[in-house]
């Protein structure tokens, strides 16, 4: 399975795990963070079939890797075949961050909300008070819904194609804040502060049937989605007055820096990282 794997005694090794992974970008922040400590590692792209996750797993950390990132499909697989999880993780179901303990325990934890509120804060966007929407009721949702709640919105509101999955979501996080569901109809007579594209719509180049007057003045719209032209939803926002347009990549490096502090126990200076990514 990891037969293009190159594990060294002398250099630490860790990977990220998904299909497809060839594109991440993980690697290049890790060694862009490590530079910044004069840290020797090698970080490692690797795909994973269907169904090979928790082999390729164990056969990771038993020829010494210490520490994995975990990307799309397998996020809820990690969290299940982790043996430790931090709270945040069980709240998420999910995990992004493996390490293994001095138990040899295999620990996990999901650092996409954090790196989600961390690249808003970077960017002033203030969650205090803030009415907020997240399009979207799939897994990344999920992943991201009890750090935003933590921040104290005034509201959350989660709208979805299929409005039975963001009532599910919205029940089963409603001891964190004040979250709703509700239809993309239902928008019509709502505004926010703050509007987060979590759909997996810009992978098709598709935008949600959003009404055209739900941002607020001074409205930011933050797509989770990054490439290198802006999303359809990053478009639409432009048209429609968002005072602010980010796209995914603050989120990606942010997310990094959190595993990377588990891991080495060292803070990186993402404005660095992301400022090189963006003119790469
Ligand atoms: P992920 O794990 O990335 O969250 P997912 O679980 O497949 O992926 O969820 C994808 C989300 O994007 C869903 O909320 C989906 O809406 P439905 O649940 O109604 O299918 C949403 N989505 C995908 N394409 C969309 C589109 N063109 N417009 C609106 N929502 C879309």
């Amino acid at each position: 399975m990891l037969e293009a794997y190159n594990i060294s005694s002398t250099v630490s090794h860790y990977a990220v795990f998904g299909n497809p992974v060839a594109h991440s970008k993980s690697p290049a922040i890790h060694q862009l963070f490590a530079e910044q400590f004069d840290l020797e590692l090698q970080y490692q792209a690797i795909p994973v079939e269907t169904g090979q996750f928790v082999h390729a797993l164990t056969e990771f950390f038993s020829l010494g890797g210490k520490g994995l990132n975990i990307t799309v499909p397998f996020k809820q697989e990690a969290y299940e075949a982790c043996e430790i999880l931090t709270q945040r993780a069980r709240a998420c179901q999910s995990v992004n961050t493996i390490w293994l303990d001095e138990q040899a325990h295999v620990n996990g934890d999901t650092t996409d909300g954090q790196g989600l509120v961390n690249d808003l804060t970077t960017n002033n966007i203030s969650l205090q008070g803030a009415a907020v929407l997240i399009m979207g009721a799939g897994g990344t949702v999920r992943s991201i819904l009890q750090p935003l709640l933590h921040e104290k919105p005034d509201n959350l509101t989660i709208v979805n194609r299929t409005v039975s999955k963001a009532q599910s979501l919205a029940i089963q996080f409603s001891n964190e804040g004040l979250v709703s569901a509700c239809s993309y109809d239902d928008l019509k007579v709502k505004r926010f502060d703050l509007v987060i594209n979590a759909t997996s719509s810009s992978l098709q180049g598709e935008l949600p049937p959003l009404p055209a007057t739900i941002l607020n003045h001074a409205a930011a719209c933050y797509d989770l989605m990054y490439g290198d032209e802006d999303t359809v939803f990053m478009q639409w926002a432009r048209d429609n007055g968002a005072a602010m347009v980010l796209d995914g990549l603050g989120m990606l490096v942010e997310q990094a820096a959190v595993g990377f502090s588990i891991w080495h126990g060292k803070q990186p200076d993402t404005a660095k990282v992301l400022h090189k990514l963006r003119s790469s």
